[in-house]
């Protein structure tokens, strides 16, 4: 069945205090809960429960017969006539069994240790509860285990062996519960607030992981710092609480005061995590952090509202990060990021508004859209309103709704009475789904230049009309001689076309359009290779100079993919580049990356045409080819020169000389038959090269020897060998990766119960453009397999990982006939979850 915003109504009742009790054992755990309420409102009192054995229910002293359950609708409703009037206690007492919980939503065990998952709708798992987000009450909890450490939310009352009570004095909802019970041990620390309260810090781990969870600590202590400097917000509890587990659906949950990980995001060091793991897990911990007050202090009316917590948190850990590393670093790797997943995901059959008004299955809404679409029209709203309105407007949304569950209007609100800006046009980049298109064009004359927008967006699944948006245009404008002659102005468009002049200059400059890409929009204009070759060495700004490069290589690989040439400018912009790389490592190997397989198929499928994916990887693997063997000099300098000394450091500067070296790395190794890739593997003495090497050494098919010696260093390392999971169906060269992959799975290591695992052999093979399109429909012959056997046991990481389809009919008629055959095979599976069947009806019906 569907929900509907629309349908949106406030519970009638309100709770006053939550008390729970838990006996917890593998397979029969007791829950027994007493809820006070008092009536606000006529209406019976409707309780969620999903998938729990009911031993007794009643209020006050009455007990309630067991026929007001409704196993299909999971609910317990209670009628009016056996409500007292005033305050009422709602007792339970229910068992569940967390060792048979595969799903991993409610309480359910990894590896032994007893952890709960309950966002979005997870609690009804656990017992009888109004399960949604705008009942909010204080919790106090006690715990019974025989478990060594026994954590939930808030302060500890009493901590003892086989007993630990815990008091969380913030009223919160269901969603933001947890509890941990296990063998732990943790790194301890503390931080001093502003105001002088004292938090006692723990990052809980598996004994034998502490040491490698020092650096999750101190992202912990550096968060806390950013969000009291940045937005004067301070930690609320006497102590904080950070839990790595195995076994997780996706990256974190922000529960109060025990925020609980997925074991990637947090175990790191030199040996076993890259520097792109350690900038995950200092950004991940930050989001967590950061949900604190956006999020828990003020939470979520209902789900549909998820990119008012989501949006806002992404956006926060993006400053965090920006402020803790590169900037501009950071924003290119946003964009790119934004338009590989939520691009993607506006043009195809899945899109929705940041601000969906209704879903069958809410967990299939927390997406690129949601969280990277929702991080992006905030930073549109900061930009349209400055620094001192973002900020005033954030100081009124913290003192006028702490303690509250709110809405998108709510927040809007705060920053029309912070700024006195109307912002009803703004909305609508909140509730209409698709990525406009902007066009410009460019008229010259007499020293003044005149630019034209135009603006729209194609229909999307359900909303037909779309209304002009308000679009802020950041440009700057650059001289023929590469100086800047009109330095960033942002150019408001609110009208479906609008012109826009700039007076008084001397020769003709060259536009840097869209700077900092300052709105989520694909942009279309007549730009020459040699205008896109100055951007590239002259633009101000970061990101349009690495725009530029982009552009150019995509246009290089359309036309190669097409069998036309790819002209000399690339080459050249490169070889300018390439020269002092050692100005900004990290820049150059950003944009020594090309484009890959999946943005050039979609590329050309927005350009009207059908992308041949064998065509697109060999025109892409020319390309590489080409450009190593006119630069290799240059190239094989900066490998050599790119050698980071001393003891490794995770930090941004470390990280940049290894990305640069492993772009190289990935030219070179077209000319050198991994000659480089294999001595590099067999002396790195970090994760990072040592895994940059081995997926080279893969591609080429030559890593035999590279990857047994990897599983023999690292095979009790269940993290590590995820990467030694994913980088083969993901690496290998697409003729064979389906048959690779396939070997793989019959492994007794393949433990396909864990999302991690699965994800990397799976979604690996997923991610391997030219394999997974493979034109005999093997590729989405295993997905569809794989996604039917696991859905049984974890609905939510199946429908998930279904996205991979989300583009088939971009393709020929051959791989549609055999992607839809693939899709109709899942859709028909008796009893499949709603999570999948929804993602699935959704990616056959749309557009
Ligand atoms: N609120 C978490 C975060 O973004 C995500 C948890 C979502 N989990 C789920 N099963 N839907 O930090
Ligand atoms: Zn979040």
């Amino acid at each position: 069945t569907t929900q509907y915003l629309k349908d949106w109504q406030p519970y009638p009742f309100e709770l006053l205090e939550t008390r729970l009790e838990f006996d917890l054992s593998a397979t029969a755990t007791r829950v027994r809960s007493a809820l006070r309420f008092r009536r606000r409102a006529p209406g019976p009192l409707i309780l969620d429960g999903a998938g729990l054995r009911t031993l007794s229910i009643r209020i006050d002293g009455n007990d309630l017969d067991r026929s007001l359950i409704s196993h299909a609708d999971e609910t317990l409703s209670i009628p009016e006539a056996l409500i007292p009037e005033g305050e009422f206690t709602f007792f339970a007492e229910v068992e569940i069994s967390p060792e048979e919980n595969t799903a991993l939503e409610g309480l359910y065990l990894s590896g032994g240790i007893f952890c709960t998952q309950c966002e979005a709708e997870g609690f009804r798992h656990i017992t009888w509860y109004p399960d949604r987000p705008d009942v909010m009450a204080p919790f106090h909890v006690r715990i019974r285990s025989e478990k060594p450490v026994i954590l939930s939310n808030g302060n500890p009352v009493t901590r003892q062996q086989g007993f630990a009570e815990w008091h969380d004095p913030w009223p919160k909802p269901s969603y933001l519960f947890a509890l941990v019970a296990g063998d732990l041990v943790a790194i301890t620390d503390h931080f001093t607030t502003r105001s002088g309260r004292g938090v006692e810090l723990n990052v809980w781990v598996r004994p034998g992981d502490q040491d490698r969870a020092g650096f999750a600590m101190e992202s912990l202590k550096n968060s806390m710092k950013w969000d009291e400097e940045v937005y004067g917000r301070e930690y609320d509890l006497d102590v904080f609480n950070l839990v790595a587990v195995d076994d997780f659906n996706m990256g974190a949950m922000e529960n109060k005061g025990l925020n609980i990980f997925n074991s990637k995001l947090v175990l790191a060091s030199a040996e076993t995590a890259t520097d792109g793991d350690y900038e995950r897990i200092e950004g991940v911990i930050g989001h967590e952090y950061f949900h604190n007050w956006t999020g828990n202090r003020i939470t979520c009316r209902d789900w549909f509202q998820l990119c008012l917590k989501e949006g806002l948190t992404v956006f926060r850990d993006q400053q965090f990060t920006s402020d803790m590393r590169s900037a501009a670093v950071k924003r290119i790797s946003d964009v790119q990021t934004l338009r590989a997943r939520q691009f993607r995901e506006d043009q195809g059959p899945l899109a929705h508004p940041p601000r969906p008004d209704h879903y069958q299955e809410i967990n299939n809404f927390y997406t690129a859209t949601v969280y990277e679409k929702g991080a992006e029209v905030i930073g549109m709203l900061k930009r349209l309103v400055g620094e001192d309105g973002y900020r005033k407007a954030l100081d009124l949304y913290f003192d006028r709704h702490d303690g509250q569950a709110c809405t998108i209007e709510d927040w809007l609100q705060v920053f029309e009475d912070a700024t006195g800006r109307d912002l009803t046009q703004f909305s609508r980049w909140y509730t209409d789904a698709g990525t406009p298109r902007l066009t410009m064009t460019e008229a010259w004359q007499d020293g003044r230049l005149t630019l034209g927008f135009t603006q729209s967006t194609q229909p999307t699944p359900g909303q037909s009309e779309k209304p002009a948006r308000v679009i802020p245009i950041a440009v700057g404008l650059i001289g023929p001689n590469g100086d800047e002659v009109q330095a960033t102005t942002v150019l408001e468009m609110t009208e479906p076309a609008q012109e826009f002049t700039f007076d008084g200059l001397g020769a003709r400059p060259v536009v840097s359009l869209l700077r900092g890409f300052s709105a989520p929009v694909t942009v279309e204009r007549e730009i020459s290779a040699r205008e896109q070759a100055l951007l590239l060495a002259h633009d101000t700004d970061a990101y349009a100079r690495w725009q530029a490069g982009h552009d150019l290589a995509l246009d290089a690989l359309v036309a190669l993919t097409e069998g036309r040439d790819a002209g000399p400018h690339l080459s050249q912009a490169l070889g300018g580049l390439l020269e002092d790389a050692e100005r900004d490592p990290a820049f150059a190997s950003l944009c020594l990356a090309l484009p890959g397989e999946e943005e050039i198929a979609g590329t050309i499928a927005a350009r009207g045409g059908v992308p041949d994916p064998d065509a697109i990887h060999a025109a892409r693997g020319q390309l590489i080819r080409d450009l190593a063997t006119t630069h290799e000099t240059r190239l094989a300098e900066l490998f050599d020169s790119m050698q980071t000394d001393g003891p490794y450091r995770p930090d941004a500067a470390g990280a940049a000389s290894r990305s640069l070296r492993l772009a190289a790395l990935s030219y070179l190794s077209r000319l050198d038959d991994g000659a480089r890739a294999q001595a590099l593997s067999d002396s790195a003495s970090n994760m990072t090269e040592r895994l940059g090497a081995l997926e080279q050494l893969v591609a080429l098919g030559k890593d035999e020897r590279a990857l047994r010696e990897f599983a023999d260093e690292f095979g009790k390392n269940r993290l590590v060998m995820d990467k030694w999971f994913m980088v083969q169906p993901m690496r290998t060269a697409p003729t064979g990766a389906v048959q690779r992959a396939n070997a793989l799975a019959q492994r007794s290591d393949f433990d396909w119960k864990n999302p991690n695992r699965f994800r990397a052999l799976i979604a690996g093979l997923g991610a391997n453009h030219a394999a997974f399109h493979g034109k005999d429909g093997s590729g989405y012959d295993f997905l569809a397999k794989w996604l039917i056997r696991l859905d049984p046991v974890n609905p939510q990481t199946t429908a998930r990982m279904c996205s991979a389809f989300e583009t088939w009919r971009q393709y020929d008629a051959d791989r549609q006939a055999h992607a839809r055959a693939a899709l109709e095979r899942i859709a028909s599976v008796p009893g499949l979850s709603r999570n999948t069947s929804e993602m699935v009806s959704r990616i056959l019906g749309g557009k």
